[in-house]
């Protein structure tokens, strides 16, 4: 018996009710709405993700990812309608997993208000007492549901304005190698959440800017001899890409676009994947439910191939 996984990323959830305009002034959430205004804010829509989730309600798979940047400046507004929006999906808090983008460890004050972890609770519990301390809370988490082995790390850090780089430190890594060794892992397929991919941007600067810095590290940590599933957002880019591991392991990469995101470039274009996974024959096969704008609904669409990506 296969289980059906889909994959959100990004919505991006932009809500600035009730804050004073001191608080804007003052920090790095200036610099973030400004170029949120200039840069994209007007593409990101709303009412795309309440069709997402009508969507995925039709589709009523077994669980649903969700991989970061649920709000945009990290404020509390925006994480109470990020968690209505999941709770929109009438799902159990046990199908639903989520993990944090460096959006919503925007600010060094959302950081210390522990505000991810507070409002996504029901989200981020582990079946495994492996979690580390760090910036976004306790992480990894490992969650055990039928055919697969979720496992939610944390690459999410408060940067200066402009840097989306992401971190997992030593201490996650040694953890993430000790839940995919674990026996209860092993006997499943193993799904690892990060916000930030397993590959970095082609071009030094991108990287540096956006990529994850012990990226190299990561990816050795994932490539145990055996198949596993790395689910990213980060990049607002669908795509499908096998990586082949030393060690002869096979690393999918897969990546969700923005679920809010108009864009013309049709592998930006606002979308959720669906994997279907199967304990013994691993994952069976990936596609992307995509927002048709002329039609208004979401459609059947292919990945596409990931390897030309980049970033
Ligand atoms: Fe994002
Ligand atoms: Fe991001």
């Amino acid at each position: 018996m296969s289980m059906i996984l889909a994959h959100l990323s990004d919505p991006h959830v932009l809500d600035l009710r009730g804050v004073p305009l001191h608080r804007m002034l003052l920090n790095k959430r200036l610099t973030g709405w400004i170029n949120l205004r200039l840069k994209r804010g007007h593409k990101h829509r709303p009412g795309i993700v309440e069709a997402m989730m009508a969507d995925l309600r039709a589709l009523a798979p077994d669980h649903v990812a969700v991989t970061g940047d649920l709000t945009n400046l990290a404020l509390e507004p925006e994480f109470e309608a990020a968690r209505a929006m999941i709770e929109r999906l009438r799902m159990d808090p046990s199908q639903v997993s989520v993990i944090p983008g460096n959006h919503d460890l925007y600010t060094e004050g959302s950081r210390r208000a522990g505000r991810f972890g507070e409002f996504f609770a029901k989200y981020i519990t582990s079946d495994l007492d492996l979690a580390v301390d760090l910036p976004g809370g306790r992480f990894p988490f490992v969650r055990l549901r039928e055919d697969v082995a979720l496992i939610g790390l944390s690459s999410a850090v408060p940067r200066i304005p402009l840097i989306s780089s992401g971190h997992l430190g030593d201490a996650q890594r040694q953890a993430l190698r000790d839940a995919l060794a674990h026996p209860e892992v092993v006997a499943r397929v193993a799904v690892v959440l990060s916000h930030h991919p397993v590959v970095n941007p082609r071009g030094g600067l991108r990287s540096l800017m956006r990529g994850l810095d012990d990226v190299v590290d990561f990816r050795a940590s994932l490539d145990d001899g055996r198949e596993v599933l790395a689910l990213h957002g980060h990049w607002h880019r669908r795509g499908h890409e096998k990586l082949t591991g030393d060690r002869g392991g096979v690393i999918h990469r897969l990546g969700a676009t923005s679920a809010s995101l108009l864009h013309h470039d049709p592998e930006q274009m606002a979308s959720y994947n669906v994997y279907e996974i199967d304990r013994g024959r691993g994952l069976v096969s990936a596609h992307a439910r995509v927002w048709n704008v002329v039609r208004e609904r979401f459609e059947d669409a292919a990945l596409p191939d990931g390897a030309t990506q980049t970033g």
